[in-house]
């Protein structure tokens, strides 16, 4: 079953098109890694997805209903790109962060508990964000995605700036949500080697399309992919 599907999805920023024509589909239980260069469109294509931007032209489809007419938000879990949450001195204890995420406060502290256990960090439930490592801040947005027991999960470019150990315990962390919970997953991400690995395969942003690509076209042309998915600061 496709769980979510795009067809000629297009997109502008005013005079600036973004999308031009964009189609892919996820089936329940993939783990999709989407690339693209700096600039190419990701999270725009994200906040489509997601309802908080609206497309130009074409039509998206989520869990088999037109985006319109879909209401179950709780379905999709979301971790944007580095954000303002991220700041050091934000007043929040991991739990209050957690709990920001609920879309109903019904049995909202087994919630928030089995949401940390998965991601490991229930016994520093009552820490300041600020006193977490970068590594520990990203599973605990995670966690927030995770709340409401989504069955999909957007992730955009996570570890960015995460020390290596980190990124490596938050990959084991999504590799088993997907594979014991079947949750789908789509993550952004720059680091062809290493989603290339993780992801059963990729997409590709690239000029307002997207193509999908598998392992083995990526062995193959290793160095156009390469040039394909990566971040210019
Ligand atoms: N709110 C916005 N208003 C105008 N232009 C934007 C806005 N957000 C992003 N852009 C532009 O749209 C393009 C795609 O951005 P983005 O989706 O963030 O790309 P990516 O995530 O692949 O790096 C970039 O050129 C960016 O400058
Ligand atoms: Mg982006």
């Amino acid at each position: 079953m496709n769980i979510l599907t795009a067809k000629n999805l297009q997109f502008a920023y005013g005079s600036e098109t973004i999308l031009k024509s964009v189609s892919f589909e996820i089936k329940k239980g993939d783990y999709v890694g989407l690339i693209g260069q700096n600039g190419s469109g990701k999270s725009t294509l994200l906040k489509l997805l997601l309802g908080l931007l609206q497309p130009t032209g074409g039509e998206i489809e989520l869990f088999s209903e037109p985006i319109k007419k879909f209401h179950d938000w709780e379905k999709i879990g979301y971790v944007p790109q580095r954000s303002g949450i991220f700041d050091q001195s934000f007043p929040a204890t991991v739990e209050e962060i957690v709990r920001m995420g609920l879309e109903t406060k019904i049995d909202s502290k087994s919630k928030i508990h089995h949401a940390l256990e998965m991601v490991e960090m229930a016994h520093l439930k009552d820490k300041q964000l600020r006193e977490l490592s970068g590594g520990q801040q990203q599973r605990v947005l995670i966690a927030r995605a995770l709340v409401n027991q989504p069955e999909l999960i957007f992730l955009d470019e996570p570890v960015v700036g995460v020390d290596t150990q980190s990124q490596h315990n938050f990959y084991q962390i999504l590799h088993r949500l997907n594979k014991d919970l079947n949750l789908t997953l789509l993550l952004v991400s720059h680091d062809l080697d290493v989603v290339a690995h993780e992801a059963d395969y990729l997409v590709m942003m690239t000029e307002g399309e997207i193509c999908k690509c598998t392992k083995e076209m990526i062995e193959k042309d290793k160095k156009k992919y390469i040039s394909l998915s990566h971040h210019h600061e």
